[in-house]
């Protein structure tokens, strides 16, 4: 276990990835204010933004893709510029926890919006195979946010009513977050097969995949998507085979502000994350699956097919 207790051990969980998985790290970042604000209680005054500022601009330079870390940090200005001297602090915590609490809330309604898409898989699996065969990428689960996970809550809610689910979890190079995945399916008792990340083609092609689902970074305002490195290629392989291919995400997730996937930065991670010593090494962590490529998006609102999000922008 890890204790974050001040500014510097949020900042630098969420740049090594002890802290990984976008709804996590908003919600992580949410605390930090309220921790980084808390380290200097006494020396800033509360209508002093400096320490704000530099609070704000340290976390969010930890981590470029996932926009839920910026979202939330947003969020957290909005209202702490609004407090009144003496009281900073106070709200700080309040808005991290409404933070986490309200990421709970849209992570099980994730689940419930998912959970028919998984039922109607049911009715076309062939005869042959009972169970209903679902592939994800990354880790999308409840150790990727506050509770429940977005790409792994329709799973854990199929699971619970008692459908015959089995996920095929893809390593997930270089960081092998699938291991994660496959760490809290077996928690769950959830029936899973870890595979390598280049088997995703073969088992699309074979007809043992009824439905792709996985999370998201930051979801493009038309829909594009990215998410962890290797989620195009499944999604390629999946149009390629008439496979679904779903993304699951919170409002938080969706960029409104961002037109398209051309607009998200990549975020390039260390060479040694290959372990490839001194050869030149490109490390982006994060692709775009463009919007035609993608059957639906799961939020709390419900399902929306990927080119009209707008329907769901906050007015
Ligand atoms: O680099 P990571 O491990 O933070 O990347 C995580 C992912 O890409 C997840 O799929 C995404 O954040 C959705 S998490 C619910």
């Amino acid at each position: 276990m890890v204790r974050l207790l001040t500014l510097e051990d949020v900042a630098h969980a969420i740049s090594v990835m002890q802290v990984r998985g976008a709804p996590l790290i908003g919600a992580t970042a949410a605390y930090g204010v309220a921790l980084g604000l808390a380290e200097s209680a006494g020396i800033a005054d509360a209508t002093d933004n400096r320490r704000l500022n530099h609070v704000i601009a340290t976390l969010a330079a930890t981590r470029p893709t996932a926009v839920n870390l910026h979202w939330a940090l947003q969020r957290m200005r909005r209202v702490l510029q609004k407090s009144t001297p003496g009281t900073r602090c106070a709200a700080a915590w309040s808005e991290a926890r409404a933070i986490a609490a309200e990421d709970i809330a849209a992570n099980a309604a994730i689940g419930g919006h998912g959970l028919p898409l998984l039922k109607a898989c049911q009715r076309t699996v062939q005869s042959d195979r009972a169970r209903i065969e679902i592939m994800t990428h990354c880790n999308a689960g409840r150790l990727a946010t506050v509770d429940h996970g977005t790409a792994l809550s329709p799973v854990y809610a199929a699971h619970a009513a008692g459908l015959p689910v089995h996920v095929w979890v893809s390593e997930t190079r270089p960081r092998n977050q699938g291991l994660l995945t496959a760490w809290e399916l077996r928690e769950a008792g959830v029936p899973h097969t870890l595979i390598a990340d280049n088997a995703a083609g073969l088992l699309l092609m074979q007809g043992k995949v009824d439905l792709v689902i996985v999370g998201a970074d930051r979801i493009a305002a038309n829909g594009d998507t990215a998410n962890k490195v290797g989620t195009y290629l499944k999604a390629l392989a999946a149009q390629a085979h008439g496979v679904p291919f779903y993304v699951a995400a919170p409002l938080s997730t969706i960029d409104f502000a961002c037109p398209s996937g051309a607009s998200i930065p990549i975020e390039e991670r260390a060479a040694e994350e290959l372990g490839a010593g001194d050869i030149a090494v490109a490390n982006p962590a994060f692709d775009v699956t463009p919007a035609a490529l993608i059957s639906g998006i799961i939020s709390e609102r419900g399902v929306a097919m990927a080119d009209q999000l707008q329907a769901w922008q906050p007015t």
